[in-house]
């Protein structure tokens, strides 16, 4: 096989980082989560909150040696100082897509689309979950246009910054904006420098005219913002249709993150996307079917293809060589180590969810092969073929494992 090369010669990056990284890079709320501490050479250190600007900073550093565009995926835990509640956690696993080196639009569609792909292969149907996209040069042309509407415009610096404060204001109240009361978003309007009504603000949600976006087929929905400082262009969220759950993902495109970091000598634009497992697994477990498939997933990869069940212990050495040569075949097996009743042992097998047990009893070399999914069994002679008999009964498609 084709050696893969991968982007530090690790299978995942480092699980600390120096805590400016973060406080720079990600900003926003990630800022105030952070396991932070200080390491025994009294540097400033955060275990990661997420991987994306680790990926910034490698790409950075080692763009030459691959091929543009770039793609990759990480699997890993993450770590926030997040109050636990429904969907978040302190610790929980992000997956992650980024793609590398491409700023056009198919891009964006392509990742969009993964993340659909991805719902898609964990059993959600379309009814299932919505994806929820917006673009954050929408608000800086709304808030470009209140200013200038406003006859505000004097000098170029004054614009620059008068604008970047009140897009910072804007986009902060309408990340919180479903979470509000329309009274409390009117109190908050009241302590920006800008005069900006809440009319305003809802018209512009109301009628999304967002021409970057008109090709891309999910839902528009401009109050979809995403909390990290580095996002430039289109950003997007997935969410249980229901929406009383938190976002079962979330990404966008940061096409100035590398530059920053490498201090302008790698312009290299990015999209991508992160999902967590504590708001899939509080999703699988309310929609039957991806629950269905997650369980006959757990199944096939269980740690345990095949249970020896020992009927009487003047059998062990007979089991025992039938252990050893299926293990040798690569067949994952198990067996009880010390006496113990039938059932007990049937129900070690339960629990490590092995797709088969075999007993061995007084007629062996015959023994009873029992498939635990489908509750059938039939007599087999252990011998010639038997391996081979068993290989390709676990390689078969297993109707206990849809139900
Ligand atoms: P994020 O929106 O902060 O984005 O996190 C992405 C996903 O990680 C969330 O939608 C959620 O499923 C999960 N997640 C975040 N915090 C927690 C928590 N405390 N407990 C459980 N799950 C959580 C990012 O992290 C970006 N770096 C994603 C990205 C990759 N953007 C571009 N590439």
């Amino acid at each position: 096989m084709a050696q893969i090369k991968t982007l530090n010669g690790f299978r995942d990056f480092a699980l600390v980082e120096s805590s400016e990284l973060y406080l720079k890079k990600s900003g926003g709320e990630i800022a105030g989560q952070l396991f932070r501490f200080e390491d025994q050479g009294g540097r400033d250190i955060s275990i990661r909150p997420e991987v994306t600007p680790s990926l910034a900073r490698l790409v950075a550093a080692r763009q030459r040696e691959f091929q543009k565009p770039m793609k990759w995926f990480q699997m890993g835990q993450c770590f926030r100082y997040e109050r636990p509640q429904k969907g978040r956690l302190r610790e929980f696993y992000q997956y992650n897509v980024d793609l590398i080196g491409e700023d056009s639009l198919e891009a964006d569609v392509e990742l969009i689309a993964l993340s659909i792909e991805v719902m898609r292969e964990l059993g959600f149907k379309a009814g299932d979950f919505v994806v929820r996209l917006s673009h954050r040069s929408a608000w800086k042309e709304f808030c470009k246009d209140l200013i200038n509407n406003n006859g505000l415009r004097e000098g170029e610096e004054e614009i620059v910054d008068e604008e970047l404060e009140l897009f910072n204001e804007v986009v902060s109240l309408v990340d919180k904006w479903e979470k509000l009361s329309e009274n409390k978003i009117e109190e908050e309007l009241k302590a920006f420098n800008y005069p900006v009504t809440y009319q305003q603000i809802k018209e512009f949600i109301d009628s999304p005219d967002v021409s970057e976006l008109n090709e891309i087929v999910v839902k528009v929905d401009l109050t979809i913002i995403r909390g990290l400082a580095y996002y430039t262009g289109t950003v997007f969220e997935v969410f249980d249709l229901k929406n009383d759950m938190r976002a079962v993902a979330g990404g966008g495109r940061y096409d100035d993150l590398i530059k920053t970091l490498s201090d302008g000598a790698i312009d290299l634009p990015v999209i991508g996307f992160g999902m967590g497992d504590v708001v899939l697994r509080n999703l699988i477990e309310e929609t039957p079917q991806a629950l269905i498939k997650m369980e006959a997933a757990l199944r096939a990869k269980s740690v345990c293809d095949v249970f020896c069940i020992i009927v009487e212990e003047d059998q062990r050495g007979k089991a025992g060589q039938l252990v050893t040569e299926l293990r040798q075949a690569g067949i994952k097996t198990d067996y009880s180590l010390t006496k113990q009743k039938m059932g007990k042992q049937f129900q070690k097998a339960e629990q490590l969810r092995a797709r088969f047990a075999i007993v061995v009893g007084s007629e062996f070399p015959t023994v009873q092969v029992k498939n635990l999914n489908e509750r059938t069994e039939e007599v087999l002679e252990y011998g010639e073929n038997f391996i081979e008999k068993l290989q390709n009964k676990l390689d078969d498609f297993d109707a206990g494992m849809l139900a």
